[in-house]
């Protein structure tokens, strides 16, 4: 019987660099995906999985994720007064529940590794999902859901894969899958033998790279304790999750639906054409507005 996962844990301290200026005030993660901020959508796909709680790992400068998810008292009372009642429940349906947000810094960006680490007090002795919110992963079930299925199948450790971008390897995670040999018949869920953190070029072990989305078991935290800064003089996740391996089993899940990469000026562009589109009410005018630059 697999404990159930119940938190995650979404590292948003990073500096993004790659997508400043606008990131310089605004933190990425802030930055809008067509009419809401990125992390709006990360966090309905948490719940959407059965997220109960969710843990923040921010820096200085981030005041705004707190506020984004806090009642805004004095811009509901104008909406109400307004008689604007759609985007009053849109606003409100973005506002976590009392108790169920912690925000923890991580005082200085030492790796992705580092700040999954810090969380480890506020998870405690339990599996929980880490998501990396500049990855928007547009599917149905969502991405994370579809991660919780396949945990409960197998237990142990899961990380979201999919197929990298053509010459890319050597910017991701890319996984060792049981059966390399048999890439045409393999299925979407796969044992994994190892993985490794920005792979020379040339020498990644498959064509699967770690999107964004992981079910970890606690026991990640000992690892990272006293893990070696690595790639980047980071303290890589992957490096942990490589020697977590050893002695856990660890399943790589090829997922089902879009990835845009928001960490990237391109690929945020990217997914403001793509969530634009799917608008419920305002795809059809998107459309014609974007069909009148080109
Ligand atoms: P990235 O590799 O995208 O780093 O981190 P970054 O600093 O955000 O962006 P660039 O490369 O400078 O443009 C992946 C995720 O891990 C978080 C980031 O916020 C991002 O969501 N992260 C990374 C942390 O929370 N702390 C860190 O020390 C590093």
């Amino acid at each position: 019987m697999t404990k159930r996962v119940r938190k995650a844990v979404l590292p948003v301290a990073g500096l993004g660099t790659r997508v400043l200026p606008g990131a310089k005030t605004t933190p990425k993660n802030m930055l809008n995906v067509f009419d809401r901020p990125i992390l709006a959508y990360v966090v309905d796909e948490a719940r959407a999985a059965g997220i109960e709680h969710i843990v923040f790992i921010v820096s200085r400068g981030q005041g705004a994720i707190e506020d984004y998810f806090d009642a805004s008292p004095e811009i509901e009372s104008a909406l109400e007064a307004k008689g604007k009642a759609d985007i009053l429940a849109e606003v409100r349906a973005d506002v976590g529940q009392p108790g169920q947000m912690s925000f923890i810094r991580q005082m200085a960006p030492l790796g992705l590794g580092h700040a999954v680490w810090c969380a480890r007090d506020v998870i405690g002795d339990e599996p929980f999902a880490v998501m990396l919110p500049d990855m928007l992963m547009a599917a149905r079930p969502p991405a994370l859901a579809q991660a919780v299925d396949a945990y409960d199948t197998t237990g142990g450790n899961i990380i979201v894969v999919e197929p990298v971008p053509e010459g890319e390897a050597h910017k991701y995670g890319i996984v060792a899958l049981d059966d390399r040999a048999n890439e045409a018949k393999r299925g979407r869920l796969n044992k994994m033998t190892g993985m490794v953190e920005k792979p020379a070029p040339g020498t990644e072990p498959s064509n699967l790279f770690i999107s964004g989305r992981y079910i970890l078991q606690p026991d990640i935290f000992r690892i990272l304790e006293s893990q070696p800064r690595g790639a980047g003089g980071e303290i890589q996740l992957t490096d942990a999750m490589a020697t977590l391996m050893k002695t856990q089993t660890f399943h790589a899940l090829e997922y089902e639906g879009t990835t845009y990469d928001c960490g990237d000026k391109l690929g945020l562009l990217r997914a403001n054409v793509a969530f634009a589109l799917a608008h419920r009410d305002l795809g059809e005018a998107a459309r014609a507005a974007i069909k009148a630059l080109l």
